[in-house]
């Protein structure tokens, strides 16, 4: 299984905004066949390698669901039952998998980890979140937002929460799309400055406007598009207790939500905790989009595996 000029995807930033375009086109594309009952086996004999060091649900359900969909298959593995928990090299273990499976999903800690299974891998690397971004999700989270709201250039989308992984890849998608982005965060835990500089020239050329305050009120102002994240990620639990009284200003509730348009969707990656960044009347409310947004995970990874599996 050697594809020679491969195409990863580690970053929305690492994507041209044709091909971000493209593969939002796309899943739509295979999400109305899907509803009407056409099937396309055109990944048949396809394999795709799961490397899972932190939990899942959504992402390994809808790749692994999605594979067989295509005519596929895939392979979930956890980094404790693969020689790389017992020390072997990241690159080793790249260019072993690279002569049995045709495309891998890593989820993993440091983003530099799958950058370095990237530059091993003889095959595409898509990232399944890493601490830095999770790129997957917000490209289903664009897909959810076009369902709702339609042209991604006029929507306003406010992130309360965290300035992390989710928070990141929602920054580069906003610069590719030109969408109008106010993060609000405790001060503190703003997104990352080089993310924020990296962004900056194509969110000129795009018209996206990209905003960081620590007010969420002020973010929430006029949103189409309300989204949040737990405040404490995946490799975070011990600094629970802390960042339940450092985020306590910015849950997710109805006196935040109505200073947003009257018609706003609520999304949220999920898992979510309910009375913790969001209230259960909002995300069990009728504003709430999160399992359509969960659906639409399985229809943006079929059109990724898509894409990066036909990529000459
Ligand atoms: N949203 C998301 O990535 O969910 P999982 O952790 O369940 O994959
Ligand atoms: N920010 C969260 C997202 C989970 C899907 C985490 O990294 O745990």
């Amino acid at each position: 299984a050697v594809t020679s000029n491969k195409k990863h995807f580690l970053t929305i930033g690492s994507w041209s905004q044709k091909e971000i375009k493209h593969v939002l086109a796309k899943a739509h594309e295979l999400k109305a066949m899907q509803k009407s009952g056409i099937i396309q086996q055109d990944l048949k004999g396809k394999i795709l390698g799961m490397i899972f060091e932190k939990s899942s649900t959504r992402t390994r359900v809808s790749f692994e669901a999605g594979m067989l969909q295509l005519g596929g298959d895939a392979i979930h593995l956890k980094s404790d039952d693969l020689q790389l928990g017992r020390g072997e090299s990241i690159e080793d273990t790249a260019k072993v998998l690279s002569q049995y499976v045709d495309v891998l999903m890593i989820r993993t800690y440091g983003h530099e980890i799958i950058e370095r299974f990237a530059a091993s891998a003889d095959i595409p690397v898509i990232n399944g979140l890493t601490d830095e971004h999770h790129p997957t999700q917000v490209m289903a989270d664009l897909l959810t937002i076009e369902e709702y709201k339609g042209d991604l250039s006029n929507v306003k989308v406010a992130y309360i929460g965290d300035g992390n992984n989710m928070a990141h890849s929602f920054i580069e998608a906003a610069a590719k799309v030109g969408m109008e982005l106010a993060i609000a965060t405790p001060p503190g835990y703003e997104p990352n400055k080089t993310i924020m500089q990296e962004v900056l020239q194509e969110a000129k050329q795009t018209g996206a406007t990209i905003t960081i305050t620590n007010d969420p009120t002020q973010a929430v102002v006029d949103a189409d598009v309300i989204v949040t994240d737990v405040w404490a990620s995946m490799g975070q639990e011990e600094q629970q207790q802390e960042r339940l009284q450092t985020f306590a200003a910015f849950q997710v509730n109805e006196t935040l939500c109505s200073f947003a348009k009257s018609d706003y969707i609520f999304m949220h990656c999920l898992p979510a905790h309910r009375e913790e960044e969001v209230t259960t009347s909002i995300i069990d409310g009728p504003h709430s989009v999160v399992f359509e947004e969960a659906q639409n995970r399985l229809h943006i990874q079929k059109a990724i595996l898509h894409y990066v599996l036909n990529y000459k």
